[in-house]
């Protein structure tokens, strides 16, 4: 019970704050590789959380990495750049063309387009280096190509000595539950690499999968993991290519080392019910398939109380009606000053939030190392000065 080590913690922290626990991110990375064909190897999309990445380096295949900040992050926090997977649309050549010259120079780029191709290819040329690419095929997005651009780089470039085509990236969304998509997908996947070898004369070497694994956020709902990942790693071993995975995940890796912490600081009830206001708000806090507050995530009461039961609807502190992490949340003696800690926050709370919002402070993030050890990564910190 997270709530067992608050008082120590809310003590020395103000909230609101986040806090990372390692030992459980590493054990859910152990669970996942447990549960996969062991041939299977892990690509941690950074996006997902970018504090955690340097505790896993020693235990994750690759990074995915999609934007120059977080390339930025990923040099900063000293990411072996060979296990680095440069994804994502749009960045400026410059960007692309300095990183490929630079000593982090990345194991792996994908390339979405032709014209990023192109580029990665004139910057390989450039700085006078085999660079490794995945090309990206759609799943009916903006992102990546179809077959027949495909198709078409694979015939044309392959004396290109500056570009070596290692495979094929994909991704075609998150928090998938349905096996039968899965097969669909991999089935159309086996196709096509069978088309590359038969009418293109390429053999892939690598299929970079990504995303998707879901995470149960809600009371009631039921998911039987286990299973799940068994029927996965069937649909896997059946495939009719012989071809490296590599699962690029985000989610489902890190969402359940994250914990929210957010104190109530005004308490009233009214005509239309009992409201907390507490320091945090939607603004820090992201539960994919949450419907207009209704559902309710796991999450744990501070201190824990025996008293009167009465549902609450917890609010933020924004501006805006829709400020509401949860309606109806039923809780003994709920009180001015109580904290709620919300649970499984580790996967894109801290980076998808609409933080500028009202120009209020970003909560500190707290990392409890895989000893236990908590160290500050990010102090609270002011965001009206980006705001005027
Ligand atoms: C290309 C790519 N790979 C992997 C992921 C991670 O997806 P998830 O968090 O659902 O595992 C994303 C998420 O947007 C993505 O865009």
């Amino acid at each position: 019970m997270i709530s067992e080590q608050s008082e120590g913690l809310l003590q020395k922290y103000p909230t609101p704050f986040y806090l990372f626990d390692i030992d459980i991110l590493r054990k859910r990375i152990e669970f996942l590789k447990s549960h996969l064909p062991e041939s299977v190897a892990l690509c941690y999309a950074v996006k997902a959380n970018t504090f955690v990445s340097p505790y896993i380096d020693d235990i994750i295949e690759r990074y995915e990495v999609c934007s120059p900040g977080e390339m930025s992050i990923s040099a900063e926090q000293k990411i072996s750049p060979e296990k680095m997977v440069i994804s994502g649309v749009y960045k400026t050549p410059e960007v692309i063309e300095n990183h490929i010259l630079s000593d982090h120079c990345a194991g792996h780029y994908t390339a979405e387009s032709i014209e990023q191709f192109e580029l990665i290819k004139r910057s390989a040329q450039k700085a006078n280096k085999k660079v490794s690419v995945l090309l990206r095929l759609t799943s009916g997005n903006q992102f990546g190509m179809n077959e027949e651009e495909i198709k078409n780089i694979v015939s044309t470039q392959k004396d290109e000595q500056s570009i070596d085509i290692c495979g094929i990236q994909f991704f075609s969304g998150t928090q998938k539950t349905s096996l039968k998509k899965y097969k669909r997908e991999f089935s159309h996947l086996q196709e096509f690499l069978k088309e590359l070898e038969a009418e293109c004369g390429f053999k892939a070497r690598e299929l970079e999968y990504g995303g998707g694994f879901p995470v149960y956020y809600f009371e009631g709902d039921t998911f039987d993991e286990v299973e799940f990942l068994n029927e996965f790693s069937q649909i896997l071993n059946e495939f009719d290519f012989d071809v490296q995975f590599t699962l690029e995940l985000g989610r489902s890796i890190v969402a359940s080392c994250g914990y929210y912490f957010t104190k109530a600081v005004d308490i009233k009830s009214n005509k239309t019910g009992n409201y907390a206001i507490m320091d945090g708000g939607i603004n820090h806090i992201a539960y994919f398939g949450q419907f207009m507050a209704m559902k309710h995530p796991y999450f744990e009461h501070y201190p824990k109380d025996e008293g009167e039961e009465k549902p609450w609807q917890i609010c933020g502190s924004l501006c805006t009606a829709n400020d509401i992490l949860v309606k109806d949340l039923p809780l003994k003696n709920f009180k001015l000053g109580d904290t709620l800690i919300f649970k499984n926050t580790g996967a894109y709370c801290s980076t998808e939030g609409i933080s500028l919002f009202l120009s209020r402070a970003l909560p500190s993030v707290l990392i409890k190392d895989k000893d236990g050890k908590i160290s500050v990564a990010r102090e609270q910190t002011e965001t009206f000065k980006l705001n005027y």
